[in-house]
């Protein structure tokens, strides 16, 4: 497995594998990595074969973190990460540090980012105005690096992955999208990197956004379609009844265009977001 962190080095491999055919898989990642972000290995090497290259990115990019967020205290720990990319059968891991990736920025030397301007207004958007922007930039810098046929995301960042493939759309870029389901703990939660935080009981309390989501697929299953304003109001009061838990925002959504729906129907999407004591969690569902 080869580790490189400077960014000419690997565009300069991706080119060489370019065109000598092989095929490559990528999963961008901030590291600090769990079974979810395996999974996504595991799928980009399926959809690749034997002969194809899977490369995975490690970093933390800051320009997807609104000023009050936690990028100084999100997990890291390459060590581990590179163990598990090494078990996993990873080819190469792209760890690049802010200069690679912005060079220029801190003497304002580096102005340019990729916005997507529909999908990207509700729910994280509106809730993190600059998170998108962030994520979009780096996301095609990465492309553009790592030149891959084919990169996976995870369905537990449901608008991430809507928007990534309208960029992908839009800008002509020649990878295939796929979309990979969301792996969970035994009892439901979605595995994060930011689940480190949920010590003690918090633990136990982050369980209820997989059970709003359980309530919410039951409830829909039985009346066929229920207006979506009480399902908020209901699943609110089910998630203040954990003392440490608040919610930021619930939302039921066409899964095609993420536009807010008035009536909630089998088909319908719903996603949400939740403080468990200081930790954003998010996670969502068809209903
Ligand atoms: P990160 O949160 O590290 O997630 C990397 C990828 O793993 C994303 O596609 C995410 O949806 C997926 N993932 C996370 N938890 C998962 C789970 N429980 N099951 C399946 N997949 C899961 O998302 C990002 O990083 C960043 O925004 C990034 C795309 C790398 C751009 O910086």
């Amino acid at each position: 497995m080869r580790i490189i962190s400077r960014a000419p080095a690997v565009q300069a491999l991706s080119l060489r594998w370019k065109r000598a055919g092989i095929k490559v898989g990528f999963v961008p990642t901030m590291g600090y990595l769990h079974e979810g972000h395996l999974s996504l290995v595991r799928t980009a090497r399926r959809h690749i074969g034997k002969k194809g290259k899977v490369v995975v990115s490690i970093y933390v990019n800051p320009t997807q973190f609104g000023p009050t967020e936690d990028l100084a205290k999100y997990p890291r720990d390459l060590k581990r990460d590179l163990e598990l990319c090494r078990e996993t059968g990873v080819d190469l891991v792209f760890t690049p540090g802010d200069s690679d990736m912005y060079p220029g920025k801190a003497e304002r030397n580096y102005s340019t980012y990729v916005v997507e301007e529909k999908l990207s207004q509700t729910m994280e958007g509106t809730a993190r105005p600059v998170h998108f922007r962030g994520v979009t930039t780096v996301v095609a810098k990465l492309f553009n690096l790592v030149l891959p046929d084919v990169a996976v995301f995870g369905q537990k960042d449901f608008q991430q992955a809507a928007i990534i493939r309208r960029m992908v759309c839009d800008l002509n870029f020649p990878v295939k999208i796929i979309v990979a389901p969301t792996l969970r703990e035994r009892d439901g939660l979605a595995m994060s990197s930011r689940n480190k935080y949920l010590l003690g009981d918090l633990r136990r309390q982050a369980t209820v956004l997989w059970c709003a989501l359980k309530i919410a697929k039951t409830i829909v299953d039985k009346s066929k379609s229920v207006p979506a304003a009480d399902l908020k109001s209901d699943l609110k009061k089910l998630i203040q009844i954990e003392p440490d838990a608040k919610l930021d925002y619930v939302e039921f959504f066409d899964p095609k265009t993420l536009l807010p729906v008035a009536s909630v129907k089998p088909g319908t999407h719903m996603a949400l977001a939740v403080y468990i004591g200081r930790t954003r969690l998010i996670d969502n569902a068809r209903l």
